[in-house]
């Protein structure tokens, strides 16, 4: 059964039942405690907590996860896939374990015939936590299941939560048992390879704290309702039912490997270290594309990094495998044909996607290619040492400045007859382990302090009152200070205040926080920042000017105008560009990052290339004929479905039936998903004037502009320096350039004329300098400085000319130049003294150090550059001893 079909087969069952069908959500959720989606029931949180009402009391989805922590278990094990589809069925508050129960077995075991996946029921085993007698009499008595087919396990198999604070609970798990030639019996809790874990039922029903694994947390309390959150593995049921051996060989991945055999020219199935690199590929491809597609870029740290080592783990294997050009952008192309059919975004977004993972293996190329110096390098050194062993601190550098994986430094090593210390590597690498681990804990420490916003966050969101008034009357809820509730604080103190409702923007969106003040009864409070916690508490930070804030306090909330009227201009501005980028340069110009404040904005967007100039004369005047056009802004709340099906630009992190803002300028123009304050009018932005265009990574650009006053500040500045030249030039502003330009033609007309003439100069002291050969035996020497601006052909013919006028005579001619602190030289020598054996060649050691030079050349002329002028007249006088010594 393809994995499609089992999606669809999922989803009809339990819609059957009485449950909403759900579209998965995104990848990322704003929650910053978890990197990425990694169950079903992650978007749904807030409904087992109590914390919101659910639109439905049944859910079914099938909904994306990534999880890397396993990500070295790749293609070593059947079952290990970053990415992968969580089969979810959920009740808010609704049935418990003997419906979730009875759907799952309905389900694996009717027959294919019935919609089912006609599972032979004897091959299926099932897990209970140790005390729960509810769900083993469920699975005994009412399925029938043996005993001897049910287990009991503890909390570290059977009781689930998401690993960080949140809904928890007992669970009962399904194995399917692949049978005897994959391990022993004795179910799962003997060998977890032979009886594969298909599916998780969870029966949630408390609340966690902190803890530190999987079995040691606190358990709070109890959540508000029972309920059921449960996760098939569509890929590890698609391995089990298509009879293949691992999840990679399934429908959706195979072909990547395929494709990947055919571009590496190794073959699948032979070896099993290629076997595990062409799975590590299949596999990360898939991943790479789905966290692409929700907005992620290759970066450093968090999400950015993880892509990027997929797509590195990516490029890897395919060189390891034999890869000697690019391959990802074919492998994408697979990816996207073979998951399109669940996936739709993999084809409408695909150029991105390419653009994306094809700079990423284009950069890291080249990373290889700068390691692969370095470790030339380090192999010539060690075997000029006469060791054998790579020292682990360069295979660490290696691995660690140039993102060369140890196994690539450890092939190589042993491709030029070397070992590697792969311990001091190890240690080295464990060390660097500690360091995140630490700095990790101390960022979760960091989280830990929110738990003071808690309580305020159940309250309910802060109030914006920014979009319609600039003073606006509030209450104090909290004063808090290092994730401290104070309740007041007094003059001098810097303390967040969090207040009922706010007209102070809180930074989101690129657009920056407000500048405003508080005030109250003898209290004056300046505001130097506004952020939000969890998308809806605004935090003051603030600092206490004058008499004492107290909570419960009523105060006067301002913003400053000025500020807010360049916000706006900056935001709409920036908008605007956004439109016209899309308009100049195509769908492809996608937004990957935006800053805006009064006067100035900043927009980063995927394009993998440097902008024409005439691209940029485009963008600056399709933004500014919308603005010209003087387009009303309107801006209202829908959900996210019909924002998107408008057309709407939508930014990443939202969710289905989130309740979304569009902010639409001139209608189709510019439509998107925006939290920001707007002008009204697209006329009220004023002039935006770009400033340039620049990389920002790689397949990334930034191009900033000016906007409203500051526009007319910098054109104006630049008018002035116009006139300034035009002045100095004595010509009209518009002769300018034409003035420059044949300014330089002169330039370069007078430059060759002086070269003309120093030329001649230098020519014309030949004869004086051939005057001054002195006989050394029987040998004429000239050793001389040669006249300024003697360098390269100057010289050179300079001391062929002097050679000439010496006639049939033994000579030998050195002359030294003194041009800008190098020291350039020519030695020559004519026939007859070349017939004594004397070299041109051979005389560059007897001065050459004495100025710091090296150069070599024929017997009959040699040429080279010293450095070190000081040095000319021991050069000289080292010249002439030596053909004391050589004439005898
Ligand atoms: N949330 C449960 C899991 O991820 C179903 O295993």
């Amino acid at each position: 059964m393809q994995t499609h079909e089992i999606r669809r087969r999922f989803l009809d069952h339990f819609v059957k039942a009485g449950h909403t069908e759900v579209p998965s959500a995104s990848l990322i959720l704003a929650d910053p405690n978890l990197l990425f989606v990694n169950a079903g029931m992650v978007p749904f949180v807030p409904y087992f907590l109590g914390q919101q009402t659910p639109p439905f009391p049944r859910a079914t989805s099938v909904q994306k996860c990534v999880r890397t922590l396993d990500i070295e278990e790749v293609g070593k094990t059947t079952r290990h896939n970053t990415f992968f589809q969580m089969a979810g069925n959920f009740s808010f508050g609704d049935y418990f374990k003997e419906e979730a129960i009875a759907f799952a077995w309905s389900l694996l075991t009717g027959s294919v015939a019935d919609g089912g996946y006609g599972i032979d029921p004897e091959k299926l085993w099932a897990t209970v936590y140790l005390d729960d007698d509810e769900a083993y009499s469920i699975w005994h008595d009412r399925v029938g299941l043996p005993a001897a087919r049910i287990q009991r396990r503890g909390m570290k198999d059977n009781y689930w939560s998401m690993g960080i604070p949140g809904p928890c609970g007992p669970c009962s798990e399904i194995f399917y048992d692949r049978g005897p030639e994959y391990g022993v019996e004795g179910g799962p809790e003997a060998d977890e390879d032979r009886y594969i874990e298909i599916w998780n039922l969870v029966f949630m029903q408390n609340e966690r704290g902190g803890g530190t694994s999987k079995d040691d947390y606190e358990i709070l309390g109890p959540l508000p309702k029972k309920n059921i959150d449960t996760g098939m593995g569509v890929e590890r049921v698609a391995f089990l039912l298509q009879g293949v051996e691992n999840v990679y060989e399934t429908d959706l991945l195979r072909p990547v490997i395929d494709k990947a055999a055919e571009l590496t020219g190794a073959a699948y199935g032979v070896k099993h270290d290629d076997d595990v690199r062409f799975r590590v590929i299949a596999d990360h491809a898939r991943t790479a594309a789905m966290l692409i597609v929700d907005g992620v870029n290759p970066g450093n740290d968090g999400r950015g990094y993880v892509l990027r080592r997929l797509l590195r783990r990516i490029v890897r294997s395919a060189r390891l495998l034999g890869a000697e050009r690019p391959t990802m952008a074919a492998i994408m192309t697979v990816v996207r044909d073979t998951m399109a059919p669940s996936y739709p975004e993999l084809a409408t977004d695909f150029s991105r996607i390419e653009t994306v993972a094809v700079g990423e293996e284009a950069a890291f190329l080249k990373t290889l290619g700068t390691g692969s110096k370095l470790f030339e390098g380090a192999v010539e050194a060690v075997k000029a040492e006469g060791r054998t062993v790579l020292g682990g601190t360069e295979a660490f550098t290696l691995h660690d400045t140039y993102g060369f994986p140890i196994d690539l430094t450890l092939e190589m090593a042993s491709e030029a007859g070397l070992s590697v210390d792969e311990d001091g590597f190890r240690s080295l690498m464990a060390e660097q382990r500690q360091r995140a681990k630490d700095d990790a804990r101390a960022r979760k420490h960091a989280h830990a302090d929110l738990t003071v916003y808690k309580e305020l966050l159940d309250r309910g969101p802060t109030e914006f009152t920014g979009f319609t008034e600039l003073v606006s009357e509030a209450n104090v809820l909290a004063v808090i200070t290092g994730g401290e509730r104070l309740h007041a604080a007094s003059a001098g103190q810097d303390v967040e205040l969090i207040l009922d409702r706010s007209p102070l923007y809180a930074e989101a969106g690129g657009q920056i926080a407000d500048i405003g003040s508080i005030t109250g009864q003898g209290l004056r409070i300046k505001v130097n920042d506004v952020q939000k916690i969890a998308k809806q508490l605004w935090v003051h930070k603030v600092t206490v000017l004058e008499g004492q804030v107290v909570e419960g306090d009523s105060v006067l909330v301002q913003v400053d105008p000025e500020w807010r009227k360049g916000a706006t201009q900056g935001h709409s501005g920036t908008h605007l560009v956004h439109a016209a980028l899309r308009q100049v340069l195509g769908p492809n110009a996608v937004q990957a990052g935006s800053l805006n404040k009064p006067g100035y904005l900043r927009f980063d967007f995927s394009w993998p290339s440097a902008l024409t100039e005439q691209q940029k004369q485009d963008i600056e005047a399709v933004t500014n004929e919308a603005v010209a056009s003087n387009f009303p802004v309107n801006t209202f709340v829908t959900d996210l479905d019909k924002a998107k099906k408008m057309g709407a630009m939508a930014l990443f992190g939202e969710n289905y039936g989130d309740e979304v803002r569009v902010v639409e300028i001139g209608g189709p123009f510019s439509m998107e998903l925006c939290g920001g304050t707007h002008v009204q009018h697209s006329s009220h932005v004023g002039t935006v004037t770009l400033l340039g265009e620049q990389s920002v990574g790689s397949g990334f650009r930034r191009v900033e502009a000016y906007v409203g006053l500051d526009s007319y500040r910098h054109l104006a500045k630049e008018r002035a320096l116009l006139a300034g030249l035009s002045s100095t030039l004595k010509v009209p502003s518009e002769e300018v350039p034409g003035r420059v330009e044949s300014l330089l033609e002169r330039l370069k007309v007078a430059e060759k004329e002086l070269e003309k003439t120093r030329a001649a100069n230098v020519a014309a002291a030949a004869g004086d300098i051939a005057a001054k050969a002195q006989r050394v035996g029987d040998v004429l020497v000239v050793a001389e400085r040669a006249p300024r601006g003697a360098t390269g052909n100057t010289l050179r013919t300079l001391a062929s000319d002097v050679r000439g006028r010496l006639g049939g005579d033994a000579a030998v001619v050195l002359l030294l130049g003194d041009s800008d602190g190098k020291v350039p030289f020519v030695v020559a020598t004519t026939d007859a003294a070349r017939a004594k054996g004397i070299k041109a060649g051979d005389l560059v050691s007897s001065f050459g150090p004495a100025i710091g030079g090296r150069g070599g050349g024929k017997p009959d002329m040699a040429q080279g550059q010293g450095s070190d002028a000081s040095g000319i007249d021991t050069a000289l006088d080292g010249f002439r001893n030596r053909l004391r010594e050589l004439a005898g």
